[in-house]
């Protein structure tokens, strides 16, 4: 969808382009938004394009993401064969379709499911996709239960912190269920079990827990949701299911945290979803979701669509969607192994706590958390700091080069501002000494300021719940 804000520069610019590429001898000119009445040779469209995207910012520096921005040419070039797979034509493609029932599978293993043979699964365009999936999952277990103990099922409610993604308020609004979200109390930035569990009644379809948090990285405990609605069925029967939202944790707690149970081990998760293209070390955009059994995923949810001949069961919200992304999720499991991965989150991890340590040390700033969950941490400015806001050192560390994210914290905490590190694979010691000096020069800068410069409207955050304008 493109809206006036959407398409900025382009409508306060020129209409038309004057094309002169570097090496052709006839000039050129193209609109801009409409198309264009006549086709250009290849390498001119490229260098257009090229060009103007050279202005985009620099995928390695940008430690505002969690998706994947480097992967091995080895990589590249087995999608780069698929760029012309359609998942969803399995009966064309069987080979795709099986690499990607392995790697559900895999997941299904790693995260502990009772049978990884019998756990249903599929691939995703991310975690988005993934947790509608799951949530419409919950929603029709609970109606099914509901109508078959003849009671009323229009009022469906989903219990969550006010952390969560707005992925989960997509879900609700668009299925309509109730949101019910938990709010951040004082240091506690994520879901509580105690406040989870009396958000609940007979009309809740579930509880959604994250491993971890968009905004902090700390992982929510699993584990105490569980007991806390262990107890609320031991006390009213109601009997609430769990989804764990691994988006980015359940890629690197299997191997980082192995004993941290938040996965299947625990009865009451019925679903978890990751996005392969976060911690799974893919290119945008696949996701993955696992349900614990085959009773988890209602069967009226799965279409059974008799394409190009074969009997094939869907269940998705979109149709076609490239299959290169399956396959290099494959390629990166064979090619790490368990080990690998272990590695590859272990070092992201040494790196974020190593960074985080040494931008506590530096004075002016307070960690809200560690890195040492997912490898990523939030840290504000001590309160006796006046001369500049979080919004001033993102906008410092723009010169720079770096993206640093500055936002604010959602209900009860709205009244703290952070600036998020996200480190993936790339951000290496040696990039990490780079931020943190010139981190450093962008304070030294900033100090000299009379008051701070940039508020909260220079917010540049747009993943949490309650910031839709
Ligand atoms: C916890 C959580 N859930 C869901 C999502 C949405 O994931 P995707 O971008 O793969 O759709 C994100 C993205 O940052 C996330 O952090």
């Amino acid at each position: 969808m493109t809206t006036a804000s959407a398409s900025g520069r382009d409508d306060a610019g020129r209409a038309h382009l004057a094309v002169n590429p570097v090496f052709t001898s006839e000039p050129a000119d193209i609109p801009r938004n409409s198309l264009p009445a006549g086709d250009l040779a290849p390498d001119i469209a490229y260098q257009v394009v090229h060009d103007e995207l050279m202005l985009d910012g620099n995928a390695r520096l940008n430690l505002a993401t969690f998706v994947t921005t480097w992967m091995e040419p080895t990589a590249e070039k087995l999608m780069a064969e698929c760029f012309d797979k359609n998942m969803i034509d399995k009966d064309e493609y069987p080979r795709t379709a099986a690499l990607e029932q392995r790697c559900t599978r895999m997941l299904a293993e790693l995260w502990h499911a009772p049978s990884a043979e019998r756990a249903p699964g599929c691939s995703t365009t991310g975690s988005s996709e993934a947790c509608m999936l799951a949530g419409l999952a919950l929603k029709r277990r609970w109606r099914h239960a509901r109508h078959e103990a003849g009671l009323p099922a229009d009022r469906p409610n989903l219990v969550m912190g006010v952390n969560v993604q707005i992925c989960w308020e997509k879900f609700a609004n668009y299925f309509d269920v109730e949101p019910r979200l938990v709010p951040m109390e004082g240091d506690r930035f994520h879901l509580d079990p105690a406040e989870a569990a009396a958000r609940c009644d007979e009309n809740t379809i579930g509880v959604v827990a994250v491993l971890g948090s968009t905004f902090d990285g700390s992982y929510e405990p699993v584990a105490d949701i569980c007991a806390a609605l262990d107890r609320l069925e031991a006390e009213r029967g109601w009997s609430v299911p769990v989804h764990v939202d691994g988006a980015s944790g359940a890629m690197v707690a299997p191997f980082c945290d192995p004993d941290l149970a938040w996965d299947f081990r625990l009865p009451r998760v019925a679903s978890i979803n990751t996005s392969g293209h976060k911690y799974g070390l893919v290119y945008p955009g696949v996701g993955w979701v696992v349900w614990r059994e085959p009773s988890a995923l209602p069967e009226d949810l799965v279409f059974r669509v008799n394409y190009l001949g074969g009997d094939m069961p869907t269940f998705a919200l979109n149709f076609s969607r490239p299959g290169a992304q399956v396959v290099a999720q494959y390629y990166t499991f064979l090619r790490l192994g368990f080990d690998g991965f272990r590695r590859v989150q272990q070092n992201c991890r040494d790196v974020a706590t190593a960074l985080a340590g040494r931008i506590e040390g530096l004075g002016p700033f307070r960690l809200l958390t560690r890195g040492d969950q997912l490898p990523v941490f939030a840290f504000t400015v001590q309160d006796d700091v006046t001369a500049y806001s979080v919004f001033d050192v993102s906008a410092q560390l723009r010169e720079a080069g770096w993206l640093v994210p500055a936002y604010t914290f959602p209900a009860n905490r709205t009244d703290l501002a952070a600036l998020r590190v996200v480190v993936r694979n790339g951000l290496t010691h040696d990039l990490a000494d780079l931020f943190f000096a010139d981190l450093g020069q962008a304070v030294g800068t900033l100090a000299k300021q009379a008051k701070p410069v940039r508020g909260r409207e220079s917010a540049s955050f747009a993943h949490g719940t309650g910031e839709r304008r």
